[in-house]
């Protein structure tokens, strides 16, 4: 697959993650709880798909990019990604959190696409 592919993978992949956290916290914030969240599958697969897209797409991309191991401006790139990856699990466990939620994940998304157009760090 060339980079053209491994991005839009990524870039997919991103979408399809905040799209179920939005989901999930937004239910959650009307009082919607794991029982009564009828699309709960949906959400879960969804940002399950989006996970495996951004990982895949990213160590493709830096594969492609012809750049070996694993350089600085990518360690903080994979905790956002493990926050995003555990994020799904808060909505439901702690509602009160949902709103901060709501906001916090595209301010890592900010974060993570800034170190990967200007790799600092
Ligand atoms: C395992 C974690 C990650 C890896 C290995 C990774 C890797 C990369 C690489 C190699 C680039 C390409 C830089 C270039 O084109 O020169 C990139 C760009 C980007 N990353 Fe990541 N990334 C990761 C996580 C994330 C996360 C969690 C997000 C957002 C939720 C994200 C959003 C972006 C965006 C928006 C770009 C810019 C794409 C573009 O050039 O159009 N990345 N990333």
């Amino acid at each position: 697959m060339d980079l053209t592919t491994y991005k839009l993978m990524h870039l997919l992949g991103m979408a399809l993650v905040l799209m179920s956290l939005g989901a999930r916290a937004f239910f959650a914030m009307q009082g919607g709880d794991k029982l009564s969240d009828k699309a709960r599958g949906l959400g879960a697969g969804t940002h399950g798909v989006g996970l495996l897209l951004l990982l895949v797409g990213g160590f493709g991309m830096l594969a492609k990019l012809g750049i070996s191991g694993v350089p600085g401006w990518i360690h903080p790139k994979i905790l956002i990604w493990l926050l995003l990856g555990l994020a799904v699990a808060v909505p439901y466990r702690k509602p009160e959190l949902a709103k901060p939620l709501w906001f916090a994940a595209p301010i890592l998304a900010l974060i993570a696409a800034y170190l990967g157009l200007t790799k600092l760090g």
